[in-house]
């Protein structure tokens, strides 16, 4: 069942091509979107809807966040991503013309389920369930249905399922923006085409393994490191530090790059790896900045970058350069060097990679 591969996680990471093809399908055949890919009452329910809600855990979570970056600068409409078991315990104030997006592989998450049927309770209608199963609880107790194809996804880490919930999500968001007049149609044939080559550019990003690999050697006896992103790549940091920890069991933190100083500098030596996702949008000359100041107190950088950032390899900062500026797409791309170095590191400590410790794949008790 492995193949050539030596993990599930290793295989799955490989099949995100694949997975994309088959997620996106349908959707980008023809040269126009159509909001029945979310089900046949979909274009009802958006034209009913001000606001966008989003319920999800863990790895599913950091989809659902940047999301919330697209829908709002691209559908113009207010988004917020939540971590499912807060939501549900928390006094919210319901917006009953809002849609509520869940997000799961599994579609079995105990407190992504308990979350729907919270937000249903406060008088929320229009659910729609992003998930990788179908006929699983979350999709069944939602009005709209997407169903991401990424397959059964068996390691403990989620990897071609995020990156087909992202795809999905910016389809959601084309759709939305569609319907509120905030797409032109040579928008629309541009963002087609470019989702049509995302398997592609992926494909190629995977190419980086063999050097990613080489990266994660000097990882395996940290102790801790630092992911930094900025904008829509700061949810693409916190994927990459949810990975590392999870599998290679080094504590990993992401910030938006920003904050450094206002505190996690603090932790900046030699001994902590810094990890950075650059890619070469408007932030690109704030990012290198706060790069700067990471160098100067002798922090190791690792840096995913995308072609032209004139950023050079040199003392204590090594650079792979990762894809050509990708615009809203660029999120999925930055995700692939991210896995990869986490499942390489994992590998050089002899961790248990599919089935870290402490960890289940399903998580169905709260
Ligand atoms: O099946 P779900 O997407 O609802 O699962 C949510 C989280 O439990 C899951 O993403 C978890 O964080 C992964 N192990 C991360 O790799």
């Amino acid at each position: 069942e492995l193949g050539n591969y030596r993990h599930f996680m290793q295989k799955e990471i490989h099949e995100q091509p694949r997975a994309l093809i088959d997620t996106l399908q349908d959707a980008v055949m023809g040269e126009q979107l159509s909001s029945a890919i979310f089900g046949f009452e979909a274009e009802n329910v958006f034209a009913q809807i001000d606001a966008v809600a989003i319920l999800a855990c863990g790895t599913s979570f950091h989809a659902g966040s940047v999301a919330a970056y697209w829908l709002e600068a691209i559908a113009g409409i207010p988004c917020r991503a939540e971590v499912a078991s807060e939501y549900r315990y928390r006094i919210s104030v319901p917006n009953p013309r809002a849609l509520v997006v869940t997000l799961s592989q599994s579609g079995e998450t105990a407190d992504t389920l308990a979350a729907l049927s919270h937000a249903v309770s406060l008088g929320h209608e229009h659910t729609l369930s992003i998930c990788n199963v179908p006929e699983s609880a979350l999709v069944r107790a939602s009005k709209l249905r997407f169903l991401t194809r990424a397959g059964p996804e068996i390691g403990v880490a989620s990897t071609k399922a995020f990156t087909t919930q992202l795809a999905a999500l910016f389809l959601l968001t084309m759709v939305i923006a569609k319907q509120r007049g905030r797409l032109t149609s040579e928008d629309e044939t541009k963002y087609i085409h470019a989702l049509r080559a995302l398997p592609a550019e992926v494909q190629r990003v995977l190419t980086l393994e063999p050097a990613i690999a080489q990266w994660a050697e000097r990882f395996a006896d940290k102790q801790h490191a630092l992911f930094l992103g900025r904008g829509m790549h700061y949810p693409i940091a916190m994927e990459g530090a949810l990975k590392l920890k999870e599998i290679s069991y080094i504590h990993a933190e992401a910030y938006p790059a920003g904050e450094l100083k206002h505190g996690p500098l603090a932790l900046v030596d030699k001994d902590m790896p810094v990890v950075a996702i650059a890619p070469n949008d408007a932030l690109l000359e704030k990012l290198k900045s706060n790069l700067q100041e990471v160098r100067a107190r002798g922090g190791e950088l690792y840096v995913f970058a995308d072609f032209d950032t004139q950023i050079a390899n040199s003392d204590g900062v090594h650079v792979l350069q990762v894809a050509n500026n990708a615009g809203w797409l660029s999120p999925i791309l930055h995700t692939i060097p991210l896995q990869l170095l986490s499942y390489h590191a994992a590998l050089q400590k002899g961790t248990d990679v599919d089935k870290p410790r402490n960890l289940a794949k399903s998580v169905t008790v709260e």
